[in-house]
């Protein structure tokens, strides 16, 4: 099975979930697309959902299927959002923003009820951090507040290499938000609640990937099938 098949397969346990009269937020990448594609398919037979998207592209794609796309202001308290990881550990923590929509991903997600993460099993990991952390700063003193970034993390045991995102042709990339977004090599982030405690401390951080407390199920598809992990908290 290709990973592509594998983050469908996750993508067709979500969607299971969906009911009529239900209000989704539709998460953004590659795993949340064959989510969004599943749910044009079921929308075109009938079913009757509204949703909100997490980034541009998202949004695009939901509405060139006929998805029923609104903002966050117009349905402020969602039913479900689902959405894919870079990674996920074993207590649902997740570390999000590789596609650089973390701050609309992780708003969305707080407005929801429930959160499901899709993804293929590589995204699994033991300990979080390997992938490196997606962090949304403002452009304004970026210089200093990477500094900042650097020094507080090491304080919470995490040193790497704090790197401005670029896209291919060397510019920087931008978010929906029109921010940018720094990218933190930290390999092994042993205490992922401290380290979110410090990077809220820094003026120009908008907002970072680690996602604590936000889901509270997972459908990670492996070649032997579609493991579904559970928060054991009713978050
Ligand atoms: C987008 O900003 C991210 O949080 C994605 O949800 C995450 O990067 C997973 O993307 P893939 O499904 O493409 O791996």
């Amino acid at each position: 099975m290709t990973s592509d098949a594998l983050k469908a397969a996750a993508a067709a346990e979500a969607i299971a979930l969906v009911e009529s009269g239900m209000k989704l937020g539709l998460g953004t990448g590659s795993t949340a697309k064959h989510f969004v594609d599943l749910l044009g398919a079921r929308v075109k037979d009938g079913l009757d959902v509204v949703c909100v998207a997490t980034s541009r592209r998202t949004e695009t794609q939901a509405k060139g299927l006929g998805i029923r796309v609104v903002t966050l202001d117009e349905e402020p308290y969602l039913d479900l959002t689902v959405d894919g990881a870079d990674e996920i550990d074993g207590e649902l923590r997740l570390i999000k923003g590789g596609g650089g929509a973390l701050l609309r991903e992780k708003i969305v997600a707080a407005a929801s009820e429930r959160m499901v993460v899709i993804a293929d099993t590589s995204k699994r990991v033991k300990t979080l951090g390997k992938f490196p952390l997606p962090v949304e700063i403002v452009t304004f003193g970026l210089v200093s507040t990477i500094s900042m970034i650097e020094a507080l993390a090491a304080e919470a045991g995490c040193k790497g290499p704090v790197l401005i995102r670029k896209q291919d042709d060397g510019s920087p990339f931008v978010t929906d938000n029109g921010n940018r977004i720094v990218d933190c090599s930290f390999d092994e982030i042993d205490d992922p609640e401290e380290l979110a405690d410090a990077l809220s401390l820094v003026p120009g951080v908008v907002e970072h990937g680690l996602f604590l407390g936000y889901c509270d199920l997972a459908f990670l598809a492996g070649p032997d099938g579609v493991e579904r992990l559970e928060s054991e908290i009713d978050l």
